[in-house]
């Protein structure tokens, strides 16, 4: 069956960019052109959800150059989904909006706006995303809500967005850990793990993984 939700670490840009004796905002550059390819692709193989993994809660570690360059990056890559070209796709937000610059939550805003009716595939941006602070964040709007007898149900309830798991969870780069991502939503996903890097990771790749994925046995606990 074909995976539904399809999530990606996009990691790689600054080995990329170093690789090819360039600096690592060129990385980050073409990461966004690679972000563009990633969405058609999964417009054309009729994905439902794709979950892309921008900047967690501890890219800001970073030197402040490369974060106000990716700030500025995900501004412009953020304008382009109300095109056109890009009229069956409805972004939503995963993250927390405290620390974001506000250049880029009205952005975001207008953009979620925008596209709010679009019905073909939801892109879910995960941006000063960390699945900690996620699940933290549930549990003390459940708090807030007055409930004490908690249940899975009212955390999935609470998170970020209310969106189907993801059957398939990529990595670039070769790189195999979480970074904090999705742990909750993670339970059952497949993971696939690829050496290459992000800005080289086009449509031949994703529709790569989704084969792959295709030839997993997926038993939840089951036995058949
Ligand atoms: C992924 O590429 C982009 C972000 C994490 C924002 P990196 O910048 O992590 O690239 P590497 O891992 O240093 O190669
Ligand atoms: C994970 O990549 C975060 C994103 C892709 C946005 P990192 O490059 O930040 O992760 P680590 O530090 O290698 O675990
Ligand atoms: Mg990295």
């Amino acid at each position: 069956m074909k995976p539904k939700h399809i999530a990606i670490i996009m990691d790689g840009n600054g080995r990329w960019a170093k690789l090819k004796g360039l600096p690592r905002k060129e990385g980050h550059k073409e990461g966004a052109n690679s972000v563009e390819s990633a969405v058609q692709t999964a417009l054309e193989e009729g994905i439902k959800v794709l979950s892309l993994y921008a900047f967690s809660t501890e890219n800001w570690a970073r030197p402040k150059m490369e974060i106000a360059y990716l700030m500025q990056l995900l501004a412009d890559t953020l304008s382009k989904f109300t095109e056109n070209k890009y009229k069956d796709v409805k972004l939503v937000f995963s993250g927390r909006r405290k620390g974001l610059p506000s250049m880029i939550l009205n952005k975001l805003d207008k953009v979620i706006e925008a596209t709010k009716n679009h019905k073909k595939l939801t892109l879910n941006l995960c941006l000063n995303y960390g699945a900690r602070q996620e699940i933290t964040d549930a549990v003390n709007k459940i708090i807030a809500q007055g409930k004490t007898n908690i249940k899975e149900s009212d955390i999935e309830k609470n998170l970020y967005q209310n969106l189907p798991v993801p059957d398939l969870i990529i990595r670039t780069s070769g790189e195999e850990r979480l970074s904090n991502f999705l742990l909750w939503q993670a339970a059952y996903s497949e993971f696939y793990f690829t050496k290459t890097l992000w800005p080289d990771f086009k449509e031949k790749d994703l529709l790569k993984a989704i084969a792959e994925y295709n030839k997993r046995d997926r038993r939840f606990g089951k036995r058949k």
